[in-house]
């Protein structure tokens, strides 16, 4: 059975400090109540190291929310997936709409991202989601099998196996404007019917595919019910340790 996931995207928030009392404060919240999911922090680069360490990896897993789309060498100020693993971080979300609309991302550049993370052994939450124009054009359906097939069809079906998609509505995120639970489904079924039609009927059975954009405790539950809804990416509500809780406990 494919897996149920709530991940949280710091984003660029939190110092150093406050990173860790973060991840400390959850890392104890967990403990005393295991989640009914596997949970995920995504944190900024410098935070991982020290993340990594405090948390219980057998409850909490820790991701990055980027890498660089090279191996190594002089490519200033870029962190490649292998620092990204040997800081014990297991993810990556690769092709954030941020990423994408502010850095230039393209999917060919995604889908180096994406060959690189998996050499690592790093699991990407690739993100895929359409901007309002879009969604008003009724065009959803169309972005979203193109940032499929442009940056993760050109890898095996075993490959894929391996990667944890993340549908989300750009106008969704960060806006306190969520997608309907019946929205949410209709595009997440559309995604797993088109990894199906590449992948077959098994791997698309077996992928998570995670809703995101202002994602919040009070309707978490909702959207987490849907069949094809295996749970969500995180961006604000990730940041105070009630609320990411009061996500997970949508998996009871
Ligand atoms: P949000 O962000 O939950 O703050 O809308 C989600 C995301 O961008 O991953």
């Amino acid at each position: 059975m494919r897996k149920n996931i709530v991940a949280g995207n710091w984003k660029m928030n939190k110092t150093l400090q406050e990173g860790i009392s973060l991840a400390t404060a959850l890392n104890e919240a967990l403990a005393t109540e295991k989640p009914h999911c596997d949970v995920v922090i995504c944190t900024p680069f410098i935070h991982l190291a020290s993340v990594a360490a405090i948390v219980d990896s057998a409850v909490i897993g820790v991701g990055a929310e980027n890498c660089a789309d090279k191996v190594a060498g002089a490519y200033t100020g870029e962190v490649s997936a292998a620092m990204v693993a040997s800081t014990g971080a297991r993810y990556v979300i690769l092709g954030h709409s941020e990423r994408r609309a502010y850095y230039g991302e393209t999917p060919a550049i995604l889908a180096e991202k994406v060959r690189l993370a998996l050499a690592e052994g790093l699991t990407p939450i690739f993100c895929v989601g359409e901007v309002l124009e879009e969604r008003e054009a009724g065009k959803q359906e169309e972005v979203v099998a193109a940032q499929l097939s442009g940056s993760l069809f050109g890898l095996t079906a075993e490959e894929f196996g391996k990667i944890i998609i993340a549908y989300e509505p750009v106008w969704a995120i960060g806006t306190g404007k969520t997608a309907t639970a019946a929205q949410a489904q209709e595009i997440h079924a559309f995604i797993r019917a088109t990894i199906a039609a590449q992948y077959g009927a098994e791997v698309a059975a077996e992928t998570s595919i995670l809703y995101g954009g202002s994602c919040k405790p009070s309707n978490a539950a909702e959207l987490f019910a849907n069949l094809d809804v295996d749970g969500g990416l995180i961006g604000g509500a990730a940041l105070q340790v009630a609320d990411f809780k009061g996500i997970i406990e949508a998996f009871k």
